[in-house]
């Protein structure tokens, strides 16, 4: 096993679907112990008793009590949490006239600052924890090519991106002393909720068509990266952007 998980626990923010799901059962099989949170909260429990040795709470990462309420179940099961990936996030699809306020503050709400709300819990109990002497406090964002190129919608979801992505540079170094690494990963479109009805419509097909490769990313492709950067592997990288987009971006 090149990036072994064994004897960690990660806690996956986002775990109810698509890519966080995938995520949760890649630790599991690395032989981490995934704890796996979102608001849909069955989906999370169905996944978890699949894999055995995991949990799953609920979780808004909008709302920091929930979010507290949530490390507070992965530490009385298993522990202080040795990683954890800010996976969680929303988009609208839609034009930025268009677009309701509403929408507009729910995705700056779950992909940026929700995100914050994560990182930052699992930071204060990574320090409480001792990660000073264990070095190996692990935090992952889940960022997005469109943090870095210009679309023709969702301008909000692409400057939340870009927002983490700059999380991506200041919390790395607000804990380089205090033994946790954080690392961003921007993957490329890939086929979940988040986009399904997009790309089951003819704009979203002639966006694929558009692509080099003439196809979508697969979620898969981030596995061995998420595991590298969760791993004794990743002891020396720290602030540290990852694209991985089947060349999407290029
Ligand atoms: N798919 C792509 O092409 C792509 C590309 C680059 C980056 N990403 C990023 O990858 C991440 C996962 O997205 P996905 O593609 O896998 O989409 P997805 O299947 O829709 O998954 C989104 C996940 O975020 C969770 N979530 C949303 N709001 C939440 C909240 N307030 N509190 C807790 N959890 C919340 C959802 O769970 P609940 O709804 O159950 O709470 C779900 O588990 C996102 O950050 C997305 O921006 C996706």
């Amino acid at each position: 096993m090149p990036f072994s998980l064994t004897g960690r626990t990660v806690f996956v923010a986002g775990a109810s679907s698509g890519i966080g799901a995938g995520f949760a059962r890649a630790v599991h099989a690395a032989g981490g112990r995934a704890v796996l949170g979102a608001r849909r909260v069955d989906r999370c429990q169905a996944l978890a008793a699949e894999l055995g040795d995991a949990l799953a709470v609920e979780l808004d990462v909008t709302d920091e009590a929930s979010v507290r309420a949530a490390f507070d179940a992965a530490e009385a099961r298993f522990g202080v949490i040795d990683g954890v990936v800010c996976n969680a996030g929303v988009g609208t699809g839609g034009r930025s006239t268009e677009v309701p306020e509403e929408g507009l503050r729910r995705v700056l709400g779950t992909n940026l600052l929700g995100a914050m709300l994560v990182a930052r819990e699992a930071g204060r109990r990574l320090i409480a924890g001792g990660s000073r002497a264990h070095q190996r406090g692990r935090v992952v964002l889940i960022g997005s090519i469109t943090a870095r190129q210009s679309g023709t919608g969702d301008a909000m979801y692409a400057a939340s991106k870009a927002g983490l992505a700059h999380l991506g540079r200041q919390l790395p170094r607000e804990w380089v002393r205090q033994g946790i690494n954080v690392n961003t990963l921007q993957p490329g479109w890939i086929a979940t909720e988040i986009n399904a009805d997009w790309f089951a419509g003819a704009r979203g097909q002639a966006d694929i068509a558009g692509l080099h490769r003439r196809r979508l990313l697969s979620a898969e492709a981030l596995t061995p990266m998420l595991l590298y950067l969760l791993s004794d592997a990743c002891a020396q990288v720290t602030g540290a952007t990852f694209t991985i987009d089947d060349g999407q971006s290029l």
